[in-house]
């Protein structure tokens, strides 16, 4: 196993997430440790990560002794870098200008870490790397030992490495996708200079998440809220795993939910897994509070609070403890990694924010319950792998985003039940067709091709002509939009084969709607939902 130690980057976890993709087991922890710890911790290989900080300023971030004592190849990333020149007899100095973003690289000395890695050669026959940079201190004087491996016009000396000692560093950051060959770079310290074996997969990572979990809730009981979402699915499962019956789900059906959905969450974590799961149905409080209100922000607002009304009261009456239950300590979300890093809490030793869930954010101090994340250093697409390790269908792992607030922002203006039964039939319609049609040349379905897609419903009239007779009925827009962050999206050229079937099963079979039209707006200026 390989041990990173966290100085405070906020990019240490993507060291993680490319050591586990070579299929090796690592851990990160703060840079304080013991020197007991590490040598406890046994590890085939040290990272050392970037931070922050300058290595003038933090005196207190260094690496522990015990690091250079055990005798195993240590790769140093940016500040790490810097910190180990600083420990081992080498010099750094506070650079005048700060370096940030794209750089090249040249590669020295043909060292086993950078030899044969190159985007491209020089003229002059050096391989060369595109890189991503950010620092503002660097290396000036190598340590004893150390020879050239990497350098910049700006940064001489961009790469060192101690060949017998196993010892490489670079300045630049090869954790992050912008250096193209980082992951090459990771995968070959891990594996070749470090020899550990690519033999972990994610059922060993079930496994640890497990022992984790029961280790932390010991005999307690934990309530989850349940939203049938990828990620509160995925912790549900897991902690289920781990605790079974200790495990109370809170699933609250608003009355907005998809169609059939609630019942799929129900025989999916009720039946098939056999949790323990409260439906609570608050339909007729939603749309009673919802009532009148047209306004887009007036609705979110009512939505959400009447979530954390509702979810609070339940949450409460379990915390109390019911029959055969002693009552709940933890309250679990399934919070993953880029949220914790959206909220500004990326996991330093220093700042641990927690994560404010759109849906019940500050919750769990409301309700003086203790927080458990088991998905919170893990991407989207480790979440999905979990998933599916745990058995999970492919289809409830890989689907699309939902918002909070459901079909709430969905029809536009004021929501009635009248329209939310079109919109749930016409949606599940456009949804059956994408999964079914496939495109030629990947091979995929449109579902699978598209980031997120789904029917709003506008409640305008329009005239229409069925049979003999004449109608006057709503309209639909069907939306599906590519994207890779959903801060930008391009909607999705669907096939037309694919957007006339979708039109004419609706208005075939959803007696209501007459009329279906394509939303042909991109992100910006426009958002992916209406509302
Ligand atoms: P917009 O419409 O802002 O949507 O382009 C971007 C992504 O966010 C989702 N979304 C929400 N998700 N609660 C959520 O959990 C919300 O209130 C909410 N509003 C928008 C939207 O579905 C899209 O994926």
């Amino acid at each position: 196993k390989i041990l990173i130690l966290d100085f405070g980057s906020q990019v240490t976890q993507l060291i993680a997430r490319r050591v586990r993709e070579a299929h090796v087991y690592c851990e990160i922890h703060p840079n304080d440790v013991s020197d007991a710890f590490v040598r406890e911790f046994a590890p085939k290989a040290i990272i050392l990560s970037g931070s922050h900080a300058s290595t003038y300023e933090a005196e207190d971030l260094r690496a522990p002794q015990a690091v250079w004592d055990l005798g195993v190849p240590v790769l140093g990333i940016c500040y790490g870098m810097q910190t180990m020149a600083a420990q081992l007899g080498g010099a750094v100095e506070g650079g005048k200008t700060r370096e940030f973003g794209y750089a090249e690289v040249r590669a020295h000395g043909h060292t086993r870490l950078l030899d044969g890695i190159q985007d491209f050669a020089t003229a002059e026959g050096h391989g060369m790397l595109k890189v991503w940079m950010s620092h503002g201190d660097k290396v000036t004087a190598l340590p004893p030992g150390f020879k050239l491996m990497a350098s910049t016009p700006s940064c001489p000396i961009a790469g060192m490495a101690d060949e017998a000692r196993g010892y490489y560093a670079v300045q630049f950051h090869p954790e992050v996708t912008h250096t193209v060959q980082g992951r090459a770079l990771l995968e070959r310290f891990v594996l070749q200079i470090a020899g550990a074996k690519p033999d972990w997969v994610m059922r060993d990572h079930v496994e640890e998440a497990v022992a984790r979990i029961r280790e932390q809730v010991g005999d307690e009981e934990v309530i989850l809220g349940l939203s049938g979402g990828v990620d509160s699915s995925v912790a549900a499962a897991l902690i289920h795993r781990a605790i079974g019956e200790q495990l109370t789900c809170v699933f609250v059906d608003h009355g907005l939910l998809r169609l059939n959905e609630g019942d799929m969450v129900m025989d999916m974590f009720a039946g098939k897994l056999h949790a323990r799961v409260i439906r609570v149905d608050a339909s007729e409080l939603f749309l009673g509070e919802l009532a009148g209100v047209s306004d887009p922000e007036a609705k979110r607002k009512i939505i959400g609070r009447l979530f954390v009304d509702v979810f609070k009261a339940e949450a409460a009456k379990l915390k109390a403890g019911t029959e055969g239950h002693k009552g709940a300590t933890f309250l679990a979300q399934g919070t993953i990694y880029p949220d914790v890093i959206e909220s500004g809490g990326a996991k330093t030793k220093k700042a641990t924010t927690i994560k404010s869930h759109h849906n019940v954010g500050g919750l769990p101090e409301q309700l003086g319950l203790k927080l458990l994340e088991p998905l919170r250093d893990l991407f989207k697409d480790e979440v999905r792998e979990l998933g599916v390790a745990l058995g999970l269908p492919h289809d409830m792992v890989y689907r699309h985003p939902f918002p909070g607030p459901g079909l709430g922002v969905r029809i536009l203006g004021e929501v009635k039940k009248e329209y939310a039964d079109l919109l749930r039939r016409a949606d599940a319609i456009f949804i059956e067709e994408l999964r079914n049609f496939r495109d030629e040349a990947s091979g995929k379905t449109w579902y699978d091709l598209t980031s997120q897609a789904f029917t709003v419903f506008l409640p305008v009239k329009s005239v229409g002509v069925m049979g003999d007779g004449r109608t006057y009925d709503y309209v639909v827009a069907l939306r599906a939009v590519q994207t890779s962050d959903f801060m930008t999206a391009d909607w999705a050229e669907l096939p037309y084969a694919l957007l006339k079937k979708v039109s004419g099963r609706i208005i075939n079979e959803v007696r209501g709607i007459n009329r279906v039209t394509y939303d042909v707006s991109s992100k910006p200026p426009a958002t992916i939902e209406w509302e």
